[in-house]
């Protein structure tokens, strides 16, 4: 496989190509996605969901993005390491977002950054991208928002809605994002966008026409069951395995039957006798 780069997005797009991205937090699971073939993994911020068991995205630090990025680049050889901004990283003035955006490169080793929002941050994404530090926007349901929203709820359904996620795609692609996610609007929506943009969308509950599609690892495996959004198809049922594979370890080691001689170090008898 090739080194997938933000070039590789625009090709992709150009060339009728879907793009395919998965979340990663650790070096094992980014190991095992990338060899796998996965064109981008993303360091999402949903970890403080899946990984930290928060109710929101909003808890989670810079210091934590950053410490998950470079566990996850050690993982990659191939795919694009996108690294979340968090909250309040880049919300304050556009000194911090460039500052922030800058650390997540410089130490936590991602290639690009997600940034959430359109019209109200496209002035700071712009001035992230012109410190040469790609930016993939996020829009529709932006979770950083969901005080905001009063809720996690389907965006662009009714018309003023709809056109404002239009004009921040729009404003995105002008301020020089390599990409841009479409989360949880209807898919004609995500439809007019797609086709509108030069640059590739990437959709998640934004239906089929995106130019590719992400998924948050522990949902599309089922090993995060807290609550299932109807956007999330299983793969797997690691939540079962899972479960199967802890309840076998305990019945074994209540047993005694674990660990076997397979597992077991041996040693001289003539030196066990001198201890004696
Ligand atoms: O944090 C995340 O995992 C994301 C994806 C769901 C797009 O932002
Ligand atoms: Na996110």
């Amino acid at each position: 496989a090739q080194k997938f780069t933000v070039k590789s997005f625009q090709e992709a797009k150009d060339n009728n190509r879907k793009i395919s991205m998965l979340t990663a937090y650790d070096y094992s699971m980014a190991k095992i996605v990338d060899a796998a073939g996965i064109d981008s993994v993303l360091v999402g911020d949903s970890l403080g969901m899946v990984f930290q068991g928060n109710e929101s995205t909003l808890p989670v630090t810079l210091d934590e993005i950053i410490y998950h990025t470079k566990a996850v680049v050690r993982g990659v050889k191939n795919a694009l390491v996108v690294a979340d901004m968090p909250f309040l990283s880049y919300h304050v003035s556009k000194e911090e977002a460039v500052r922030n955006a800058g650390r997540m490169i410089k130490e936590g080793g991602a290639e690009a950054v997600k940034m959430e929002g359109g019209t109200l941050f496209s002035e700071t994404i712009k001035a992230v991208v012109d410190a040469q530090i790609p930016v993939m926007g996020h829009i529709g349901l932006t979770p950083q928002s969901v005080n905001a929203f009063g809720g996690f709820k389907v965006q662009g359904k009714d018309e003023q809605s709809a056109k404002r996620i239009w004009e921040d795609a729009k404003l995105l692609e002008e301020a020089g994002v390599f990409a841009i996610t479409l989360e949880c609007i209807p898919d004609k929506l995500a439809q007019l966008i797609t086709k509108s943009l030069r640059i590739p969308t990437i959709g998640i509950g934004a239906g089929k026409s995106c130019d590719g599609q992400v998924l948050v690892i522990n949902d599309m495996l089922g090993m995060f069951s807290d609550f299932v959004p109807r956007f999330i198809k299983q793969y797997a049922k690691l939540n079962t395995e899972i479960t199967a594979a802890v309840q076998d370890y305990i019945a074994e080691v209540r047993e005694g039957d674990f660990p076997a001689g397979e597992h077991t170090f041996d040693m001289d008898a003539d030196i066990l006798e001198k201890l004696y």
